[in-house]
């Protein structure tokens, strides 16, 4: 069979496993000794969205000025806190259906591929135990602009050798299905279908379908 795709390229934090939360409890709490409040509503504006970037967008919900010295302290408190939040973790933390899922395009011979805007997710990669199934990871340090802008999906999908249009991105991010669209790829969203409107296809999590039937239901 000739797959509709030739290559996945997944984002990582709340599509592969639920690191979307500690993201939110570290800024929770960074924001919070700013006596600035914010809710899971307004975290959905965070979402794929760098780090120095999140903590801009979060100093003005608080309408909060800061230099830039401290502002480069507390990204890196947060993301210490983030990393301790983040230590434990093991296969056990994957999401359901995402190894069954990684397992299925290998057999399907898809290219697999990360675009996350994380600086941790090689290391999160690893505690998950599965960096073995990517044939590229995009470094986010590399990108003029994050998402919603193409350039991270473009750069997973460059040494791939693969055409924008020969992709499917999976995103929980409405920044990220943005990105996905802007690179000329096709979209699946996981989680929920207000937010991820833009996507191609929308589904609850990666246990509930299976890229071959996916792929053979797609336009
Ligand atoms: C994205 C997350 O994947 O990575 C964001 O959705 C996070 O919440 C961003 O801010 C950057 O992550 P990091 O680990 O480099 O601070
Ligand atoms: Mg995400």
């Amino acid at each position: 069979m000739n797959p509709r795709f030739k290559a996945v390229i997944f984002d990582l934090d709340g599509v592969l496993t639920d690191t979307a939360r500690f993201h939110y409890v570290a800024w929770k709490k960074m924001a919070s000794g700013l006596g600035i409040s914010i809710d899971e509503t307004f975290n959905e504006t965070l979402k794929g969205i760098d780090r120095m970037m999140s903590l801009e967008r979060i100093l003005q919900h608080g309408n909060v000025q800061l230099p830039l010295e401290d502002k480069q302290r507390l990204a890196h408190e947060k993301n210490e806190h983030y990393k301790e939040l983040t230590a434990a973790m093991t296969r056990k933390d994957l999401l359901p259906g995402a190894l069954d899922r990684l397992d299925e395009l290998k057999g399907l011979g898809v290219k697999i591929s990360l675009a996350s805007a994380s600086k941790n997710a090689p290391a999160i990669l690893e505690a998950l135990g599965i960096s073995g199934y990517f044939d590229s990871i995009a470094n986010p340090a590399l990108v003029a602009h994050g998402k919603p802008a193409p350039d991270i999906f473009l750069l997973a999908a460059a040494p791939l050798q693969v055409r924008p249009e020969e992709c499917l991105g999976v995103e929980d991010a409405e920044a990220g299905v943005t990105a996905i669209k802007s690179a000329g790829m096709q979209a699946l969203g996981v989680g929920d279908p207000q937010v991820l409107a833009a996507a191609d296809r929308v589904v609850p999590g990666l246990d509930v379908f299976t890229f071959a039937d996916l792929f053979a239901d797609w336009p």
